[in-house]
């Protein structure tokens, strides 16, 4: 789906709610010293808006304006500090904690995502943690995203849908190709979403590489320890700054 388009935003919203995700990322934060959090990629700030608190400075960054334009309108969304664009907004050591959340992580491809790290890491202030969730490649989810035309009713009008995903290349980045089509005005908004899925091993050396000591990893929100072998969909990273500094 497209995060351009303020509609698309809107149904976003409705499809992705607060759930057991979120009161992960939730006791994350509040694990520890939180005094700066920052929510990379935090879409529509659902999540984002929740983490505010007396005495806490909460940032949301996203890329997509009509998704950081709904997040700032939201109830709460006064609390937040809202940044459009990527990690290089993050200004360094000037935060406790950053979030990547709902799959941000594999929206970020190729070397931007070395490049993302590298200032999170400059971000984050000493001891500062990163938490986030990533797919496993393993578990081939992509198997499952072909989906045929269907019509349904949103808040922003009827909505038919489809895309077709082709399976990951040589980096292990999955291609869908989509078409939204809003039927009472006949506004069709078609792209292209790329995802790129990393595994265990990867992922550990690109965070270690960036400075981000890994801490734990988890196969669910309810901290399950992620094995090697694991077929779980799920990998979610607790990593620590672990660059001396002088
Ligand atoms: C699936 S949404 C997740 C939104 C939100 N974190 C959530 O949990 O609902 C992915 C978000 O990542 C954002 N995004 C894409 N590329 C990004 C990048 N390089 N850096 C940060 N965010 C990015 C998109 O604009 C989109 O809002």
């Amino acid at each position: 789906m497209s995060y351009d388009d303020p509609r698309l935003a809107v149904v976003y919203d409705v499809d992705n709610p607060d759930g057991p995700d979120h009161d992960y990322f939730r006791s994350f934060v509040g694990g520890a010293t939180a005094d700066v959090v920052t929510d990379l990629g935090c879409g529509t700030g659902i999540l984002t808006v929740t983490l505010a608190r007396a005495g806490r400075t909460v940032i949301g960054i996203d890329p997509a304006p009509a998704m950081l334009e709904r997040a700032a309108a939201r109830p709460g969304g006064r609390g937040v500090e809202w940044l459009l664009g990527t990690s290089e907004q993050i200004a360094p050591e000037s935060t406790d904690v950053v979030l990547m959340t709902g799959n941000v992580a594999m929206h970020i491809l190729g070397d931007d995502w070395h490049r993302t790290l590298a200032d999170i890491a400059r971000g984050l202030r000493p001891g500062g943690r990163l938490a986030f969730e990533t797919r496993n490649p393993l578990a081939r989810a992509w198997e499952s995203w072909n989906h045929p035309l269907t019509e349904r009713e949103t808040p922003v009008g009827r909505l038919r849908e489809s895309g077709t995903t082709s399976p990951p290349d040589e980096s292990g980045v999955v291609t869908t190709h989509y078409v939204n089509e809003f039927v009472e005005d006949g506004l069709i908004i078609e792209g292209t979403q790329r995802l790129q899925f990393r595994d265990l091993e990867r992922v550990r050396t690109d965070l270690t590489s960036a400075g981000l000591e890994v801490q734990h990893v988890w196969r669910d929100w309810h901290r399950t320890p992620f094995s090697n072998t694991s077929l779980e969909p799920l990998m979610v990273f607790e990593t620590r700054q672990s660059a001396t500094r002088a």
